[in-house]
């Protein structure tokens, strides 16, 4: 019985003694920041205000969505985006319409109607926040997409 404690009080210390040697290492991250620890509030960003479509970065590029989407739902009964977006609906909403490669399904073959992997917009679609970049970007758009000045 005595042996027995003294096992179990010899794995409780090596457990502690484990713990803090943990606690001591900062964790950091690929950019070289510390993590934000837990007790960090989370940073609130604001949407960006409703704008004219945003230039894009390279040909094949998802373009940004220039508006707020909020309470935008979809799911299997209905889809806000495409009330606006769809090809019945664009014209009367002032919206651009989705393009043909959103009807075509993962085996090449043209639907009728949007396919299943064009469903859920959000999937590649985001709409903005007022958040800085966290690093440096010195990204050039292709010259096929650049704005002429
Ligand atoms: C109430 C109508 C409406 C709804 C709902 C709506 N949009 Fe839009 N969307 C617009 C309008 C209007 C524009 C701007 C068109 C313009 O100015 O040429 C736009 C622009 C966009 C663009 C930019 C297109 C481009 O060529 O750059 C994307 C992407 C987009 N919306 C995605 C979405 C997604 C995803 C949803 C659902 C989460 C959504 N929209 C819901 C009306 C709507
Ligand atoms: C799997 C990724 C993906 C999903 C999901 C998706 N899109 Fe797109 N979307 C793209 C890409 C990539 C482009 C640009 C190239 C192209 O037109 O296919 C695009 C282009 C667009 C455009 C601009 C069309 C044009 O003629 O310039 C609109 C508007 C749009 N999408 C709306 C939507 C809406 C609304 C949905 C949901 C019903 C949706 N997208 C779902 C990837 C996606």
């Amino acid at each position: 019985m005595i042996m027995y404690k003294y096992v179990v009080t010899g794995l409780v210390l090596t457990g502690l003694a484990m713990a803090s040697l943990q606690a001591a290492e900062t964790i950091k991250s690929l950019r070289d920041k510390p993590l934000a620890s837990e007790s960090d509030k989370p940073v609130m960003y604001r949407w960006q205000r409703d704008r004219e479509p945003i230039p894009r970065d390279y040909v094949q590029q998802p373009p940004l969505i220039p508006h707020k989407i909020i309470g935008y739902k979809i799911d299997i009964n209905s889809n806000k985006c495409l009330t606006c977006h769809s090809w019945s609906n664009y014209k009367k909403a002032g919206a651009t319409k989705i393009s043909l490669t959103h009807f075509t399904d993962r085996e090449g073959n043209d639907l009728a109607n949007v396919s299943a992997r064009r469903y859920f917009c959000d999937q590649c679609h985001v709409p903005q926040v007022d958040a800085q970049p966290l690093v440096e970007n010195t990204f050039e758009p292709v010259g096929a997409v650049k704005q002429q000045r």
